[in-house]
């Protein structure tokens, strides 16, 4: 082992604490105190590293590899990069940390939505429909990011049940005032999607009566319907992507699609919207500023991006110059590398893409 890789080992691990809307919490931040890394990683996490409650077993490996546990002792920085969401940054990190058995801190995490907190300077005290999620974990994440003036779609349904008659919402899944909300009277500003929708049929309703409304008030309908005044937000665009069941399933992307298609068949025009996550650059310079961050501050220079999905993970990480890796766990299951997008390499499992890369990265000769 030579001495200039000895020196490169000298990550360490600092406490922190990190405020959220739980409370106070102290997390073990990764950083690497003493030499920055020249090169890092962003892993995908679902069919990457997890496949709905089934962790993949090559992650834990491959994690832990990151972590230290090599041949050289040294730590690599790394982030989670999912389109997933729905959660705090810090509830995904435990989540993970706990089906890997392996520490990831929530600095590290990076969700779909986790780049909307660019908005809360021109939404912060407007009132934002936030879509998607269980219950009403999307109001506490939006409300955390510092938007004050969250609406949830079961709040409208809960203020009037004819907004869509077939099904009652829990009164579980409401946000605390929901009992004292006359929507009547509250202009909506703005619709985000945060995560995927629990019923799209509700859902879909709903964004149409905010888009197609007179200034954001639901129950009021505009003259004309094909000037949209109201913006939309997707956290992402996944049409499908990996679970445990044995085909991939419909994500936030397929969604969009069915809201566009039935806006455009009631209005004769394309819906306008603005998308986030993988593989739009918005989310990837955000990525990239985190690495910095854990990585002392010291952008690295050598980016591998690790995903299941070609057409965000793979598509994205070429189109902003990282390197990729295409896995066969999850989405993609042909043969050889994908015809769409082709990653630079093409690896069984994580695991193998992790020694893949350091193998290449030891043998380059940089101070
Ligand atoms: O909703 C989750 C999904 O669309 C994909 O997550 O981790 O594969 O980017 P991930
Ligand atoms: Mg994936």
């Amino acid at each position: 082992m030579s001495p200039r890789l000895l020196t490169l080992s000298r990550f360490t691990t600092t406490t922190a604490t990190t405020i959220t809307t739980k409370g106070i919490h102290s997390y073990r931040a990764f950083s690497s105190k003493l030499t920055p890394s020249n090169y890092a990683f962003a892993f995908d996490i679902d069919g990457v590293l997890i496949k709905g409650k089934r962790t993949i077993p090559e992650a834990r490996s491959a994690i832990r590899m990151l972590n230290g546990d090599n041949a050289l002792g040294r730590k690599v920085p790394f982030v989670l990069l999912t389109n997933g969401g729905g959660v705090t940054e810090q509830a995904k990190a435990e989540q993970i940390s706990n089906m890997l058995d392996v520490q990831i801190s929530p600095e590290q995490v990076v969700l779909s939505h986790s780049p909307m907190q660019a908005l809360v300077d021109q939404y912060k005290d407007k009132n934002v429909l936030v879509v998607g999620g269980k219950d009403r974990e999307c109001f506490e994440v939006a409300k955390g990011y510092g938007f004050n003036n969250v609406i949830i779609p079961d709040d409208i349904h809960h203020w009037q049940s004819s907004v869509w008659p077939f099904r009652h919402p829990s009164r579980d899944s409401l946000s605390p005032d929901a009992d004292s909300l006359d929507f009547s009277k509250i202009p909506i500003g703005a619709v985000m999607m945060f995560h995927d929708s629990r019923d799209w049929g509700r859902d879909i309703q709903i964004m149409l009566d905010v888009i197609c409304s007179e200034n954001g008030v639901v129950g009021t309908q505009k003259g004309d319907c094909t000037v949209q005044e109201i913006p939309i937000y997707f956290s992402n665009n996944d049409i499908i992507w990996s679970t445990e069941f044995p085909v991939p399933r419909l994500g936030q992307g397929s969604f969009k699609m069915a809201l566009e298609s039935v806006y455009k068949t009631l209005t004769g025009t394309n819906l306008q919207s603005t998308s986030y996550g993988k593989p739009y650059p918005t989310t990837y310079a955000f990525a990239e500023q985190v690495l910095g961050r854990i990585n002392n501050g010291k952008k690295p220079s050598r980016i591998y991006a690790v995903g299941d999905n070609p057409a965000a993970d793979i598509q994205g990480a070429n189109n902003y110059g990282w390197s990729s890796i295409l896995v066969r766990t999850g989405v993609f299951q042909e043969p050889g590398n994908s015809s769409h997008f082709p990653a630079t390499s093409v690896c069984q499992h994580v695991e193998e893409a992790v020694k893949w890369v350091i193998q290449q990265e030891e043998g380059k000769n940089e101070s």
